[in-house]
């Protein structure tokens, strides 16, 4: 089952370019993304609808994308406007055409609505200011996962000192006090905290982050799709985007986006490539956990055993398995 009647993140809009036309899988939707020469953009299904090719196979021509088999064109609401080989009396049949995708464009990024128009609203889509001008990074990974597993990996707070010992745990990680606190705000459909970490970076880190003991951890969730972890160091600032969502019945994507202020500042490549490599590292050290060829069933069918400071966990699974219900609640009145 898809988790539909959602916003997803088809992709930043630094993805597109005004010579080929882009291809994503979401929720089992083929999607192709366009820019056109005057920079209009448009999402549509990805087929031609003569016979049947993916149009992102094709180019870009002028204001319209241009299917490579045979050339048919078609305009940004997905109408088929120019067939070359149609004979001069003939007209374009009236069922040229394919869907074309509700979207948005919001924090620099291209957001699909997956789902029915009429439940459509763009107050859904998850507050990522950072977004609009931190300079940024993104990485994609395909992997064979369980969604809500994916889901919360970035904000579990307790991963970081283990899975990531050999990148980030003493940027970020340190959290060994049993008594944190997470300050939970809770929404119907988010959940976001913040906590204190000690700060156990080298003297190096420390010389660039500050002295201080204490360095300030936010994240949040919302649902379906976003998770975030926000570390500041004084003016300092790194925020990581976690975007995720079934490409099918088995693959899930991580898009990664990462994001920062006032740091590397001497030479921004260095700083885009230096952010990019961490973000890699990062996204393959979870992998290791997250892939389903990594997990073992529980022979007794016994589920997760959570304990006293997994708290984020388990508001973040409460808030997962209401919203899964109400999303099935509606699926089940549509029918
Ligand atoms: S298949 Fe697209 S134009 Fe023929
Ligand atoms: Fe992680």
């Amino acid at each position: 089952m898809y988790i539909e009647n959602q916003w997803y993140l088809a992709c930043l809009v630094e993805e597109l370019s005004k010579k080929n036309p882009l291809h994503k899988k979401i929720c089992g939707r083929e999607l192709v993304l366009f820019k056109t020469n005057s920079g209009k953009i448009s999402v549509l299904e990805d087929r031609c609808c003569h016979r049947n090719v993916r149009l992102s196979l094709g180019c870009i021509h002028n204001e319209h994308i241009q299917c490579g088999y045979h050339g048919w064109e078609y305009n940004q609401e997905g109408k088929c406007v120019n067939i070359p080989s149609l004979p001069s009396r003939e007209r374009i049949p009236a069922g040229a055409k394919i869907t074309s995708y509700h979207f948005e464009i919001k924090h620099r990024s291209v957001w699909v609505w997956i789902g029915n128009p009429e439940l459509m609203d763009s107050t859904l889509i998850p507050p990522m200011h950072e977004m609009d001008n931190y300079p940024r990074v993104y990485n994609y990974h395909e992997v064979e996962a369980d969604l809500q597993l994916v889901a919360e990996s970035l904000f579990d707070a307790y991963h970081i000192n283990h899975v990531h010992k050999h990148s980030i745990k003493t940027f970020m990680g340190n959290i060994y006090d049993e008594k944190i606190d997470f300050h939970l705000k809770k929404t119907d459909h988010s959940l976001e905290g913040s906590y204190l970490r000690k700060n156990d970076g080298s003297f190096f880190e420390k010389y660039y982050f500050g002295f201080s003991k204490m360095v300030e951890t936010h994240f949040g969730f919302w649902f379906p799709n976003v998770s975030k972890l926000d570390i500041r160091f004084k003016n300092r600032h790194m925020v990581i985007y976690e975007h995720f969502y079934q490409i099918d019945e088995h693959k899930v994507m991580m898009c990664q986006i990462t994001l920062w202020k006032n740091i590397l500042d001497f030479f921004p490549p260095f700083a885009r490539w230096f952010m990019l490599q961490k973000s890699i590292k990062i996204v393959r050290e979870d992998l290791v956990f997250l892939a389903d060829n990594k997990r073992i069933k529980s022979s007794t069918g016994k589920s997760d055993l959570l304990i006293k400071s997994d708290e984020v966990t388990f508001e973040f699974m409460q808030l997962w398995k209401r919203k899964i219900q109400q999303h099935e609640e509606l699926v089940a009145q549509e029918d």
